[in-house]
């Protein structure tokens, strides 16, 4: 007996000690320790002993059972350990690998241009309105006093998708529509930005561009107030030395009529190559409001008074970034936008 518990003791020892999983070794435990188990089935043959050997026979058996339930808790113990460590390989987040490169994006240098202008105009007081591109003769030439045959549309070669409808030439006609919206309520202080249209076609003009409209009408501006908001607006946006120059135009919608010039901020006045000798870079067009445009508008010309401007913002952000062909804003070649990061 004392032999075949010892034999029963090895092989459990062995059957332990080959499980490679858990449900194996929960089959282990019932094969030995279960009711109909080894150890319980040879203990049922206790019966047979003579008496003086049982005691001796129990106690072993006793002992057997404990190490073999210590043995299948250590077992168990290791097993679980092994699986949580493997699981712990298997899906553990090495926080010393590279992230994937992420490609941040920009702002495309227009855009940035554009954001800037209205920033520094927002801060004067201006609000910023839009119109429409499709706009109609009417808003686009007629009430800012370029009635049908008047020389000066001839400037503004445009493309008709109707007879009484094209794509606006500038965005002059949203002061009209601010006006019409706004009256008789003062003051009005806007700039529009938005895209224009016109049959224009070359390295310094293309048929789609972008205007930045600025109107102001209250009682008593003046021409004063004109120039020094043109010149608060060319020091914040080339620089604190900055200079303006006015010399006279002629617009149909304002009156007088100025073209505006800046310092070049190449040669900062001295003539270079970029200014054509000049030492002045023209940037807007600007002048007094015309009567009939406030006409127009539903103001009355004896009470109020006011000043427009209308510039160019590809041409601002040539000047700006030194950028020589105007295309090359809308042909969006990555070489060229990633050096405005
Ligand atoms: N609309 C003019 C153009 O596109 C620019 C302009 C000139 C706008 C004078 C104005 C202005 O408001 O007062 O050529």
């Amino acid at each position: 007996m004392l032999d075949r518990l010892a034999r029963l003791e090895q092989e459990a020892r062995e059957a332990v000690a080959s499980v490679s999983g858990l449900q194996e070794l929960a089959n282990v435990r019932v094969r030995y320790l279960g009711k109909k188990g080894e150890l319980t089935t040879l203990l049922r043959g206790m019966g047979q002993l003579p008496p003086e050997q049982r005691p001796l026979v129990g106690q072993k058996a006793n002992a057997l059972r404990s190490t073999l339930e210590e043995l299948l808790r250590q077992r168990e113990a290791a097993l679980k350990k092994a699986a949580a460590e493997e699981k712990w390989e298997r899906e553990r987040i090495d926080i010393t690998l590279p992230g994937y490169p992420f490609a941040a994006g920009q702002v495309h240098p227009l855009t940035a241009i554009l954001e800037e202008i209205k920033a520094i105009f927002i801060g004067l007081g201006f609000q910023v309105a839009t119109g429409p591109e499709i706009e109609s003769d009417y808003y686009n030439f007629e009430a800012l006093n370029m009635p049908p045959d008047h020389p000066a549309r001839d400037m503004q070669d445009s493309f008709y998708v109707a007879p009484q409808y094209l794509l606006r030439t500038h965005t002059s006609p949203v002061q009209i529509r601010t006006m019409e919206l706004q009256a008789p309520r003062l003051p009005v202080r806007i700039i529009a930005p938005g895209k224009v249209y016109r049959r224009d076609d070359d390295a310094t003009h293309s048929p789609m561009f972008s205007q930045v409209e600025g109107l102001a009408v209250d009682r008593g501006i003046t021409f004063a107030d004109l120039k020094g908001t043109l010149l608060l607006f060319a020091r914040e946006m080339f620089g604190p030395k900055q200079r303006i120059r006015l010399r006279p135009s002629f617009f149909p919608f304002t009156e007088p009529s100025a073209e505006v010039d800046i310092s070049c901020i190449i040669c900062d006045g001295e003539g270079c190559r970029v200014c054509g000798q000049t030492g002045w870079l023209e940037i807007l067009g600007a002048g007094m409001v015309h009567p009939q445009v406030l006409r127009a508008g539903g103001y009355d010309p004896q009470d109020v008074t006011g000043f427009a401007f209308g510039m160019g913002v590809e041409r601002i952000a040539m000047l700006k970034y030194g950028v020589e062909d105007l295309r090359l804003f809308f042909t969006n070649d990555l070489r060229f936008l990633k050096q405005f990061r």
